[in-house]
């Protein structure tokens, strides 16, 4: 009997070497590092519990058993609060999934669930072990049925840290955030040589799934970090902001930025013309706690910018269209981003802040035949189910269905400012002069002094978001310089915030 326990032991101490010096040797010189150093440097010091470390696949024809069986899963700590984690080791069998380490994996899963803390994937897998067969496969439809439940329970965030390919790649796809190391790591439903055989494409594994392609071109990244150290920083930074769970709130950061601190610099950084463009990060890291402004996705859909903050210690989501980057419009892609990022803020109790400055949808037939209005309607669908407390500064413009879209307050948004030159209209003022004067422009001796006249006086009538507070869509028109005091104090108020939606299954979100 004791010399089965001692066995025991001397397997668990085997575990600890992975698949071998020889192929621990290769995975640092490829630039990765090893499931634990990964997972160790991941948590808190001293604070990983492994499980399963004695666990091994039964034995198959010619596959060598390694104790542990390729992948490292247990609990730890991230800056003292408890998160699951599960890496998978290069080092045995390429990180191949087998049923005996799938079964870790969802029992990581389980117990995250079951405790409500994070779960977070290290993925670095050649797929399915191809030993195994259906069995491999098996495994991996319990982890994506378990990453759907868990989703919107916890917060789930995926590391691609080497290969994750074939359908593999729909455990990450199904989480919270995936990021992926440069050069090191890659995704793709098939690879480049099926590629070439099916459609006589020839593209290389780094442009087809590679960090860039996922985070500027897919939208399917929204990190993208130079090395494995970067990346597990970056997860650490990430947890700061979310809460443990959807019954939650997120930790408060405590901060000596002044709450009623002035933004008086925000007037320098909008111009007054409404067509010339400014970078909207700048007036985003000028209200925030220290400047400090964690973007989400920054290379995908950039016409809108989504990201975390702290107001006052406060974790908060910010929605904020982009004037620098195609004048801020909403297509496809930044429709699509935006929606996501509501959904998540919802989701796990986070204060959605959005900042708008939008001119509209981007008009063309790449964008109708893509399918504008379909994914449009899903950023109106996020924001009209979230009952989150949200805020919503109008920075600039606000013209025609964007403005309905971006968190107005028609769609149950809690507290709606706007800057003393906003413009809230079906249009911009120049255009529906034009439209509604056509025929006085036509026959009038001096045109643009008539044009002028009539924009101003449209200005005034219509655009202004006076107009608006008239009405009640505009909570008030507050000066720039208020505006960290007074979100915070809209925030402070909005803390008791309780609010539902009819009883349902589910809403078809247009998808
Ligand atoms: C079993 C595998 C494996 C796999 C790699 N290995 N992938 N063993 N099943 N899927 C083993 C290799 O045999 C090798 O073992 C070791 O891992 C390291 O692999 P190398 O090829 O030497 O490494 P490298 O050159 O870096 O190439 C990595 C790789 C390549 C690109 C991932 O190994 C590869 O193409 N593997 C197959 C990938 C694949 O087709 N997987 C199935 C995808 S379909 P030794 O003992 O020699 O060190 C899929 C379906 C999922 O996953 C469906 C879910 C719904």
């Amino acid at each position: 009997m004791s010399s089965r326990i001692e066995e025991l032991k001397a397997r668990e101490q085997a575990s600890l070497a992975g698949g071998g010096s020889e192929r621990i040797a290769r995975q640092h010189a490829a630039g990765k590092l090893t499931a634990r150093e990964r997972v160790h440097l991941l948590l808190d010091p001293e604070s990983f519990q492994e499980l399963d470390q004695l666990v091994v696949s039964p034995p198959s024809d010619g596959l060598t058993q390694f104790v542990g069986d390729g992948v490292v899963s247990g609990f730890g700590k991230v800056d003292s609060r408890t998160v699951y984690v599960f890496a998978q080791d290069f080092t045995v069998h390429g990180g191949s999934l087998s049923f005996a380490n799938a079964k870790k994996i969802v029992k990581v899963m389980q117990l995250a669930m079951k405790m409500g803390v994070p779960i977070i994937a290290l993925n670095d897998s050649g797929g399915a072990r191809i030993q195994e067969g259906v069995k491999s496969l098996a495994g991996y439809a319990d982890i994506f049925l378990l990453n759907t439940l868990a989703s919107g329970v916890v917060p789930q965030i995926s590391a691609i840290m080497g290969p994750c390919a074939g359908g593999a790649v729909y455990s990450p796809a199904l989480t919270d955030f995936i990021i992926m190391v440069q050069d090191t790591s890659y995704m793709f439903v098939t690879g480049p040589d099926v590629i070439r055989a099916v459609t006589h494409e020839e593209v290389t594994k780094e442009a087809l799934g590679g960090a860039k392609t996922h985070n500027e071109t897919s939208g399917v990244a929204h990190f993208s970090v130079s090395d494995d150290r970067a990346c597990l920083a970056l997860i650490r930074e990430l947890i700061s902001f979310l809460p443990s769970n959807n019954l939650d709130d997120a930790p408060i950061r405590p901060t000596n930025d002044p709450p009623d601190r002035s933004n008086e610099a925000i007037n320098s950084i909008i111009p007054e013309n409404p067509n010339q463009p400014y970078d909207m990060k700048k007036v985003i890291r000028e209200i925030v706690d220290d400047g400090h402004f964690l973007e989400v996705q920054a290379a995908f859909g950039r016409s809108i910018v989504v990201g975390f903050a702290h107001m006052n210690g406060k974790s908060v989501g910010i929605v904020a269209n982009q004037p620098a980057y195609l004048a801020g419009v909403l297509d496809i892609d930044s429709s699509t981003k935006g929606a996501r990022f509501v959904r998540f803020c919802d989701a796990f109790n986070i204060p959605l802040i959005t900042l708008e400055d939008v001119p509209g949808f981007l008009p063309g037939t790449k964008q109708e035949f893509g399918g504008i209005i379909r994914h449009g309607a899903k950023l109106l669908f996020a924001f009209s189910e979230a009952t989150v407390p949200k805020l919503t500064v109008i920075t600039r413009k606000a013209y025609g269905g964007a403005y309905c879209v971006m968190a107005s307050k028609h769609l149950r948004t809690d507290v709606n400012f706007a800057y003393p030159h906003a413009e809230i209209a079906v249009m911009g003022s120049e255009g529906a002069v034009n439209i509604i004067h056509r025929n006085a422009l036509k026959t009038a001796e001096d045109p643009d002094a008539l044009r002028q006249a009539l924009t101003e006086e449209y200005r005034q009538r219509f655009a202004s978001p006076f107009v608006a507070a008239e009405e009640g869509f505009i909570d008030e028109v507050i000066e720039p310089r208020d505006t960290r005091r007074r979100l915070i104090q809209a925030l402070a108020m909005l803390d008791t915030k309780r609010e539902s939606s009819p009883p349902k299954k589910h809403g078809n979100m247009p998808l």
